[in-house]
């Protein structure tokens, strides 16, 4: 099962967005998924078309780890209705569902035993081939719990001055974070979101990505669309938006998922 954790710890870069992209992705090629929505936000919640006051939220799930069984409040998202009959059958896309009550876990001097309350959890679990966990964005309490509970970290980063500092920023606090509690954890790669080609600042730091980042930095690159804010409005799955600009950005995401995914979980 792999375990992966969409971080940044910058605001807004679109770690929600790349998490539903992925759900999408692996929705859409039979990967039984799993999101735990860790952000008090809980945005990917909503976006992933989950009734609120079903299933147990996350923060309780954290309260009550040495009891709950992450399998008992699981809420399937409304994703898997909109797929054709014929892989309906057997889609796997559940939902942990988030809430502010995890805010009581995002503090910065959160204790080692504490920060393994996810992990606990996640140890009971099985059924899904990937788990992923949607971060808020700082290095506080539930970020650690999150990165405690994973193999890896997928880094979100925007080409920006200020993203490109965050995302170096966010590598070392890894590295440090590895070395000291979660020997497992390694850094899947970074995933650049809203490129415009039409921008020189952006291929600029792009560039300068590739020169930092070298093998980390993973291809394709999502580009700014117009849709997407659409898109989530709708809490739709990207796979199923019809439009051609919105296909290849759904090619992108199946592109991304492939190379974090062994290659055996992907039905074609
Ligand atoms: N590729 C994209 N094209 C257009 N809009 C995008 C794209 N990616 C993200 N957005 C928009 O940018 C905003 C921020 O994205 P998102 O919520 O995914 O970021 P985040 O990193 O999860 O934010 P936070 O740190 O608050 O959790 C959203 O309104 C989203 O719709
Ligand atoms: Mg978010």
């Amino acid at each position: 099962m792999q375990i992966l954790s969409v971080s940044s710890l910058k605001g807004g870069v679109g770690k929600t967005s790349v998490t539903m992209g992925l759900a999408s992705a692996a929705l859409s090629s039979g990967v039984r998924t799993l999101v735990i929505d860790l952000d008090p936000h809980a945005d990917c919640t909503t976006g992933l078309s989950v009734a609120r006051g079903k299933g147990r939220e996350a923060g309780q799930l954290l309260k009550e780890y040495r009891k709950a069984r992450i399998s008992d409040h699981v809420v399937p998202s409304g994703w898997v209705d909109l797929l054709p009959e014929e892989k309906k059958q057997g889609a796997v896309l559940d939902v942990v569902v988030g809430s502010a009550l995890s805010a009581a876990f995002d503090r910065p001097d959160i204790r080692p035993r504490d920060m393994k309350r996810l992990k606990t959890l996640v140890d009971r679990l099985s059924g899904y081939d990937l788990v992923l966990v949607d971060c808020p964005p700082s290095l506080s309490g539930l970020t650690r719990i999150a990165w405690a509970a994973s193999n890896q970290v997928l880094l979100v980063a925007e080409p920006s001055l200020f993203s490109v500092a965050g995302t170096e920023r966010t590598m070392r606090a890894i590295r440090m974070f590895s070395n000291e509690f979660a020997p497992q954890l390694t850094q899947a790669g970074v995933v650049v979101n809203r490129a415009r080609a039409d921008s020189t600042e952006h291929e600029y730091r792009l560039l300068e990505m590739e020169r930092l980042y070298t093998d980390k930095l993973m291809l394709p690159v999502l580009e700014e669309n117009p849709h997407w804010q659409q898109i989530q409005g709708a809490a739709y799955p990207v796979h199923l938006w019809p439009g051609d600009p919105v296909r290849d950005m759904a090619k992108s995401f199946d592109e991304l998922l492939k190379q974090l995914l062994p290659a055996k979980k992907l039905n074609p």
